[in-house]
C-alpha cells in the first residue's frame, strides 16, 4: 500500500518569511526524528526542468554502448556506470545503469559531447546549479531543525560535495531478492529525488514494514543518509530504502546527493547530546569516512565505482562509493 510522506513547504522560507521557516524547520526536525524521509514543495524549482532532465536521463541511456563506454567512470573520473556492473559481494546484480555528474567544470566529469548529445551537457549542468542552491536552502532548515543557527551548515558546504546521478531502470524482470537498487541507507548528508512518473521507490521505517512511496505532485522527495545521523548523534534517520521497476516499461530516477567538504570534521553536534542522549560517536573528517568505501572494497576497486574529490572541487581522488552506487 503507497503512502505519502510528511511534507515541508519551502515557500515561507524562499520568501525570508521568519515564522514559516521556523515552522518548516520543526516539520523537517519532526520528519528526520521519526522517519527520515519527506517531501518538500514550494521549492521555486520550475517543473519543466525537472520534466526536462528526465528526458535528458532516457535521451543519454538510449545513447549506443559504444559512445558510452567513452564515458566509463574510474578510479578518478565521473560518467557511466552500465547495466549490471553494481554488485555487492555475492548480492545479484542491481538492474540499472547510472550516469553521474559532479559540479559542472570539474575535470571528473566525463560528458557527452554536442555532436554525441545536443544539449544534454548544458541541461544537466544547469540542473545542477538548481538544485546546488535548493541544497542550500535546505541548510537553514537542517541548522535550525537541529537548534543550532540557521547558517551552521553551510561554512562546510562551501562549495558542497554534490552529485547529480541519472539512473535507467529497464524493463526487465528481477529474481527474487533482486532490486534496481538493494536495499540500503544513503552514505552522505542529504539526498533529494524528484517526483517520478514511474513509482518504483520504497522505505523501511525503523521498527516498520516497507512500504512504497506515493510522491505528492511536483515534489522532491528528501532523506537523510549516514553523515547525517552520525552528526546529529543518531537523532535525525537514515532510513533504509530501495527501488524497483514493475512498470512495464523504462524508469529513470534523478537523485541528487548534497554533501558536505571532504575535509568537514563530523562532530556530534552539542544540541544532540544531554543526559538521555550520551555522545556515541567520535570526531571524523569526511574524506576518511568516504575513503573507507574502499577498503571496504566498494565500487572503483572492482571497476565500478563513483569518485569524489579529497580536497576540494578539482582534486581527483576515488572516495565516493555507495551513496552514488546505490540511492536511488
Ligand atoms: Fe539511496
Amino acid at each position: 500500500m503507497a503512502q505519502r510522506l510528511p511534507v515541508v513547504d519551502l515557500s515561507g522560507v524562499l520568501a525570508n518569511d521568519g515564522a514559516a521557516t521556523r515552522a518548516a524547520a520543526e516539520d523537517v526536525r519532526r520528519a528526520l526524528t521519526e522517519l527520515g524521509f519527506f517531501s518538500i514543495v514550494g521549492h521555486g524549482v520550475p517543473w519543466s526542468q525537472v520534466t526536462d532532465i528526465y528526458e535528458q536521463a532516457a535521451r543519454y541511456h538510449r545513447l549506443p554502448a559504444e559512445v558510452k563506454a567513452g564515458h566509463t567512470m574510474s578510479a578518478t573520473k565521473m560518467g557511466y556506470n552500465p547495466f549490471g556492473a553494481a554488485q555487492k559481494g555475492d548480492r545479484l546484480p542491481a538492474l540499472n545503469a547510472a550516469f553521474f555528474l559532479a559540479r559542472p567544470g570539474s575535470a571528473r566529469n566525463q560528458l557527452p559531447t554536442d555532436v554525441e548529445l545536443p544539449g544534454f551537457s548544458d541541461a544537466v549542468c544547469a540542473y545542477y546549479r538548481t538544485m546546488d542552491k535548493v541544497g542550500h536552502t535546505m541548510l537553514r532548515l537542517y541548522g535550525l531543525a537541529a537548534d543550532m543557527p540557521e547558517d551552521h551548515f553551510a561554512q562546510y558546504f562551501d562549495p558542497a560535495l554534490a552529485t547529480l546521478r541519472l539512473s535507467h531502470y529497464p524493463d526487465v524482470p528481477a529474481e527474487n531478492d533482486q532490486w534496481g537498487i538493494d536495499p540500503h541507507s544513503d552514505a552522505g548528508f542529504m539526498t533529494m529525488l524528484p517526483t517520478n512518473p514511474v513509482a518504483g521507490l520504497s522505505i523501511k521505517p525503523e521498527g516498520g514494514e516497507w512500504f512504497e512511496v506515493d510522491q505528492e505532485p511536483e515534489s522532491f522527495v528528501v532523506n537523510a543518509g549516514d553523515m547525517l545521523r552520525r552528526w546529529t548523534n543518531d537523532r535525525f534517520l537514515s532510513t533504509v530504502h530501495r527501488a524497483l521497476n514493475t512498470s512495464g516499461a523504462d524508469r529513470y530516477a534523478i537523485p541528487y546527493f548534497f554533501d558536505p567538504r571532504p575535509d568537514t570534521v563530523i562532530d556530534v553536534l552539542p544540541t544532540m547530546v544531554d543526559a538521555e542522549h550520551p555522545k556515541r560517536h567520535e570526531p571524523l573528517v569526511y574524506r576518511d569516512y568516504l575513503s573507507a568505501f574502499m577498503r571496504d572494497g566498494y565500487a572503483p576497486v572492482r571497476g565500478e565505482g563513483t569518485t569524489a574529490p579529497v580536497r576540494g572541487e578539482e582534486t581527483t581522488a576515488p572516495v565516493r562509493g555507495e551513496e552514488t552506487q546505490l540511492a536511488d
